[in-house]
């Protein structure tokens, strides 16, 4: 007998999730070991994420193979986001906000799937709002906890549902519109994948998060090649090392330059033992 869509879909995403769940960064995150620096970048990438997944939702909201999934008030994360980005960016944000390859090929492959194929659109939709109202109520809390937020939820928005009384229910009614999308085994088949794909992409982007924030801590070491700032775009380069939040200081120039801070101390030993040699 065909499976539900909805069953099919939690099935199938079994092991990606699994493997989503030890991915480094998240494995971190679950244990409190969550920086400023790293939570601004992947809440930066989500932002992204989610402006290209709600405007891909918009194109298709009536769209019989989106159509009974469009929750606009319950669901969509961009205004949230965009709070959220202003906490922790400040003022300028759209302008100074990362944009990581990983999370440029997301936005894509979303846009793709839009535009030209809207029947796998529920496969990206399910991955992202349904693990928001599973796991992501976790996280909120170990973020809250880790980064000593206050607990009136600043700087979270993105994980509070307000229009959502209880996500347990809210789950039960949204895999039921799922159950109901007319589908054929092939098209079924199709979102399936698409919902691996889906988890992939999430994998890929929190692993070359794991990297550019690794490479930016041996950065900080003057012996180091460069890193993230010179590898990555210019707009990775200037937020990712912002690692406090709006108000706090950036990094001095010198912090942020070991070679500069090399040169001036030979500069001031050199200078000192010539003043030494000159009142012998
Ligand atoms: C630290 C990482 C994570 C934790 C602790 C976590 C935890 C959970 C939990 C507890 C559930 C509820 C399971 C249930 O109701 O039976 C869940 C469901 C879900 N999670 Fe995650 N998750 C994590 C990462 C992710 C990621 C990265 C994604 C995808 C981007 C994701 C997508 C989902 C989806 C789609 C569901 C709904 C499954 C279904 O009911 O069909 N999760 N997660």
């Amino acid at each position: 007998m065909p499976q539900d869509l909805s069953e099919a879909l939690k099935e199938a995403t079994k092991e990606v999730h699994t493997q989503a769940e030890n991915v480094e960064f998240m494995k971190n995150f679950q244990k409190g070991q969550v920086t400023r620096e790293g939570f601004k970048l992947v809440m930066a990438s989500l932002y992204h994420v989610y402006v290209a997944l709600e405007e891909e939702i918009e194109r298709n909201r009536e769209n019989p193979v989106y159509a009974p999934l469009y929750f606009p008030e319950e669901l969509h994360r961009r205004a949230a986001l965009e709070q959220d980005m202003a906490f922790w960016f400040g003022p300028g944000w759209e302008e100074a906000i990362p944009y990581t390859p990983a999370t440029q090929r997301y936005v894509r492959r979303l846009h793709e799937v839009g535009r030209l194929e809207p029947e796998l659109l529920v496969a990206h939709a399910y991955t992202r709002y349904l693990g928001d109202l599973s796991g992501g109520q976790v996280l909120k809390k170990i973020a809250q906890k880790a980064l000593g937020l206050p607990s009136s939820g600043e700087g979270l928005a993105f994980f509070t549902f307000p229009n959502v009384a209880s996500a347990t229910k809210f789950k039960q009614l949204y895999r039921s519109r799922m159950n109901s999308l007319e589908m054929s085994p092939e098209v079924q088949q199709r979102v399936i994948e698409e919902a691996k794909t889906a988890f992939l992409l999430n994998i890929q982007l929190f692993e070359e998060l794991q990297e550019l924030l690794t490479q930016d801590a041996k950065d900080q070491s003057p012996s180091q090649a460069p890193g993230l700032r010179q590898r990555t775009s210019s707009r990775v380069q200037d937020s990712a090392s912002l690692e406090t939040p709006r108000g706090k200081p950036q990094p001095s120039v010198l912090s942020r330059a070991p070679l500069l801070r090399w040169v001036l101390t030979l500069s001031f030993l050199v200078a000192t033992v010539a003043v030494g040699l000159y009142a012998m």
